[in-house]
């Protein structure tokens, strides 16, 4: 059973087996093939049209089973890679261990926000940006740029304790929980992480950085906290609202898939905060 740790406490072989797999299916093509289905959803979800990947009900569905799907990659390459996240609660500054060369690599250079170090750095010529949004073929970052700060614990606890899923009109105007972690409403978590990574983060491929996965690993990570906290409170909507994905529709660009069968992660992999905790019958 996979078992997804914070990056923090990853060791330095386990560092090296992630950025090797990234590295591997960045070389195969397969990495690309996930920044181009990234992009694609996130420029045709729209307020008033359809939304499957952002902006509505079915955002943390949706980015629970493409990161399900980018981790078996990584384990096609190697077995022992999960998914780390990132706990941007914990590590919030650009001199975290996250950002060293020997994992992420830092921030961006000034001019053009360029990263220049690492194994995603565009000198070590593994890592060409192909599906973009601008002209540059690098990877590019700029941490914490204009004095942005990460959302602290006690902004996610106020919003882990909102007791309702998600709320009509089911877009980036509604109450509840799923439109505020996603951030468009209130302090802006899940938002606001993308914009202090800044650079590619910003974009619709955001993906090209390999932070993404980590940054989604967490956020996935705070809502099974919300349904540990609030067991009694379902996925919504249950049935019959157009434009998003309800309980038991099929979440593009999967077939068979439906929130439903995303709603316990404890099929797929278990968090390192919860390995003594007894499987759910
Ligand atoms: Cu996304
Ligand atoms: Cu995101």
């Amino acid at each position: 059973m996979t078992v997804r740790k914070s990056q923090a406490t990853l060791t330095a072989d386990e560092k090296r087996a992630f950025t090797n797999a990234l590295l591997e299916l960045k070389r195969t093509g397969v990495y690309d093939r996930f920044v181009t289905t990234h992009n694609a959803f996130l420029r045709s979800d729209s307020d008033f049209g359809d939304r499957v990947g952002h902006r509505g009900p079915s955002f943390l569905p949706w980015h629970r089973r493409f990161l399900l799907d980018f981790e078996a990659e990584l384990q096609k390459v190697d077995p022992k890679v999960a998914l780390p996240y990132w706990d941007w609660t914990v590590d919030r500054t650009p001199a975290s261990s996250l950002w060293a060369p020997d994992f992420m690599g830092g921030t961006g250079r000034p001019q053009d926000g360029q990263v220049l170090d690492g194994p995603f750095a565009y000198s070590g010529r593994r890592w060409n940006i192909t599906v973009g949004v601008d002209r540059y073929p690098f990877l590019r970052r700029s941490l914490g740029a204009g004095g942005a700060q990460l959302p602290t614990k006690a902004e996610v606890n106020a919003v882990l304790d909102m007791p309702e899923y998600d709320a009509a009109p089911w877009n980036s105007s509604s109450g509840g929980f799923r439109n505020h972690l996603e951030g468009w409403r209130g302090a802006g978590l899940h938002n606001r992480v993308h914009v202090w990574v800044g650079g590619h983060m910003l974009t619709a491929a955001s993906p090209n950085d390999p932070v993404f996965w980590m940054h989604h690993a967490f956020v996935d990570m705070l809502w099974a906290e919300w349904q540990r906290r609030h067991p009694k409170s379902p996925y919504l909507p249950a049935a019959a609202t157009p434009n998003v994905v309800d309980l038991r529709r099929p979440m593009r660009p999967w077939n068979n898939v439906t929130p439903a069968d995303m709603l316990d992660h404890r099929r797929f992999y278990t968090f390192d905060t919860e390995g003594a905790a007894p499987r759910r019958p």
